[in-house]
């Protein structure tokens, strides 16, 4: 699906840069099409300077766009939403990206008939392989979900979810690289432990996540089926789950997206 409007980015920082290229490379909009204010220079002219598109210091040219998409940090929401009041109407679909920023605060700002969806994105959407999931305030059409689904499929897999799954989708997705990460720097500790080389230990890491991702996603089979095909009777493999069993290892994965989840809430607050 190709779009003929024009999408406009408040904030050309790093999200914002993970849309723009998925969006280019998915072919939606052309680079001319794609307009993004920031207030850094040196930013302005690396999104230039890579994407041939429009970018400028001052919100003029982006708030002419039908699309635009709020991408600056949760705390400096509220002055971008005041400075922008005036100039957006129901004519513009809003996405927010702000994590942490409820569709009522925005609503609240841009007036009561605005076209508002909001978003928690991850950060694979950098390599196009992230996790996002969207909701849709009360003046959103089906086809206004469409157009922002499209965007964020771009850059990885979109769901369309309830606002009120948004604080569980960040505990989950939106916290879940850096338990990830966290799980990769354990397994090339690991190697090193044993006396591996650290290249080769980040390399045998690092392909065994990407590895056991792609066989888990290829197959519909239950994880528990999967780790049962390398865990054998008396063999290595169920040597070292009964050590993470007895470190808590599940539970403690579970738990973090339960803190995270929280932690999401009490912030929303
Ligand atoms: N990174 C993640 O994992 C993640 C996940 C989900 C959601 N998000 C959300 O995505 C949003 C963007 O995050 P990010 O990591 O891309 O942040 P970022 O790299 O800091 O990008 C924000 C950009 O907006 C610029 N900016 C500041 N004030 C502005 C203004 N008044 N008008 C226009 N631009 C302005 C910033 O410039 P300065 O550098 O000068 O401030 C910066 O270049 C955040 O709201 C965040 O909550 C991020």
């Amino acid at each position: 699906m190709s779009l003929t409007e024009k999408i406009g980015f408040l904030g050309g920082g790093m999200m914002a840069e993970a849309l723009i290229k998925g969006i280019l490379q998915g072919e939606l909009v052309t680079a001319a099409q794609i307009y993004v204010v920031d207030p850094v220079e040196a930013r302005r002219q690396v999104l230039r300077d890579t994407y041939q598109i429009n970018v400028s210091a001052d919100y003029g040219s982006v708030m002419a766009c039908e699309i635009i998409v709020l991408a600056v940090k949760p705390q400096v929401m509220d002055v971008v939403l005041s400075d922008c009041q005036d100039t957006l109407s129901n004519k513009n679909l809003i996405i927010s990206i702000a994590a942490g920023v409820p569709l009522s605060s925005i609503e609240g700002k841009l007036g009561d008939d605005c076209r508002v969806i909001r978003v928690m994105p991850n950060t694979p959407a950098l390599v196009l392989a992230g996790a996002s999931a969207l909701s849709g305030g009360e003046n959103v059409s089906e086809a206004d979900m469409a157009v922002a689904t499209t965007i964020f499929n771009a850059i990885g897999v979109a769901l369309v979810m309830p606002e009120s799954a948004l604080d569980a989708v960040t505990g989950l997705s939106g916290s879940g690289p850096a338990y990830v990460f966290s799980f990769l720097e354990a397994m090339i500790d690991g190697g090193l432990k044993v006396g591996l080389p650290r290249v080769e230990a980040e390399k045998l890491a690092q392909q065994t996540i990407l590895g056991s991702m792609q066989l888990a996603m290829s197959r519909a089979d239950h994880p528990a089926q999967l780790k049962a095909m390398v865990t054998s009777p008396g063999g290595t493999t169920i040597a070292g789950l009964h050590e993470l069993e007895k470190a808590g290892f599940r539970a403690g994965i579970m738990n973090a997206i339960e803190a995270a989840t929280n932690r999401s809430r009490e912030l929303g607050k």
